[in-house]
């Protein structure tokens, strides 16, 4: 099988995608699948099998740096993805059998690849287009979630429009401290702030807009970061639930990539049997509720009295010591299966 693996791009997770596409070469089985890389620049631009090695050797192995320069929000107005991707590559394209796109965040996870795919008639691995985008969005994850019974943190959505509406004072009224100020669409805790004061939220205001046009104002809650994987297509499987011990306020982009100390991962989580099921029981419904396909990370929070959903990735972070691998791995699919696996979803 002729298996492309489109890598980098456009979005605020770019070296975080380098990552775990470095992770995926190194153990896709190359006896079974020939590889096309494929790697996006952070200006968008298209790069073939050895000219994107440079994307790849750009990255230093270990301190992954957030790419300030690109707030991911997307192209420039006036110019399109496909025109910087150059005839040999859309030539290559159309040769594949299946394209994984290992591509995190803006124009990567929320369905705008996933649209270019489908309108070129090539399988790929993980979310069509609408699973995609509506996972992207966490406002509109969380509608549909809620619409489907399950339980999210209660948040006020703005926009840039809506901007001069927001008063610290009416947000605490209904939400308490901290609160959680998030851009919607992103992804790795990009442009997030935890925050317990009127400065720190005007401030978090500012950051989070930065990163998107609608931002998200979110009660804290209170209990632990447990995280569940789920494969598959129309009936898909959950792992056993992991869970994150941050050593800092919250699982931020630095505990997540930089800083060593910052989180430490325990698999499978402690928790009681029931609890257990009742994690991988909802993290199918979210999956299914959303209209995902193929794999997702589904995020939560659980405390003594509720297990809420904090958000659901379509493309979770893959190297072989991310989470999502991670759990399947202690669920009796190692890392390369795991490969086969979501390749074989693809095309079935
Ligand atoms: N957005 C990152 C890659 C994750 O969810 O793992
Ligand atoms: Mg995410």
């Amino acid at each position: 099988k002729k298996v492309g693996l489109i890598f980098g791009g456009k979005s605020a997770e770019h070296e975080v995608s380098l990552q775990s596409v470095k992770n995926v070469l190194e153990a896709i089985d190359q006896d079974q699948y020939e590889v096309t890389l494929i790697g996006i620049d952070k200006e968008g631009r298209w790069h073939l099998n050895n000219a994107s090695q440079f994307l790849l050797n750009a990255d230093d192995a270990k301190l992954i740096e957030l790419n300030k320069t690109n707030h991911g929000i997307a192209v420039v107005p006036g110019e399109s993805e496909n025109q910087l991707m150059s005839l040999n590559t859309t030539k290559s394209l159309s040769q594949l059998d299946v394209v994984f796109p290992i591509l995190h965040g803006t124009l990567g996870e929320d369905g705008s690849i996933q649209g270019m795919l489908r309108m070129a008639n090539i399988p790929f691995v993980g979310s069509n287009i609408l699973g995609s985008a509506v996972c992207m969005d966490k406002d509109i994850a969380k509608r549909l979630l809620k619409d489907a019974g399950l339980k999210v943190a209660k948040s006020h959505t703005y926009t840039r429009a809506t901007k001069n509406k927001i008063s610290f004072d009416a947000v605490v009224k209904d939400l308490g401290l901290p609160l959680f100020i998030k851009p919607s669409n992103q992804g790795s805790s990009v442009g997030v702030s935890k925050v317990q004061s009127q400065e720190e939220f005007t401030r978090a205001v500012e950051e989070a807009f930065q990163f998107d046009h609608k931002i998200l104002i979110e009660e804290g809650i209170n209990g632990r970061e447990i995280e569940c994987s789920v494969l598959g297509n129309e009936e898909p499987l959950a792992s056993v639930p992991g869970e994150i011990v941050s050593n800092g306020e919250f699982y931020s982009y630095e505990a997540k990539y930089i800083d060593e100390n910052g989180a430490v991962l325990e698999i499978p989580a402690k928790l009681s049997e029931p609890l257990t099921a009742k994690i991988r029981e909802t993290a199918i419904q979210a999956f299914q509720a959303l209209n995902c396909e193929g794999f997702a990370r589904v995020d939560f929070f659980v405390n003594e009295q509720d297990i809420i959903i904090n958000e659901v990735n379509t493309i979770p972070g893959f190297t072989k010591i991310s989470m999502y691998p991670k759990l399947w791995e202690i669920s009796g699919i190692p890392y390369s299966q795991l490969i086969d696996k979501l390749i074989a979803l693809a095309i079935e």
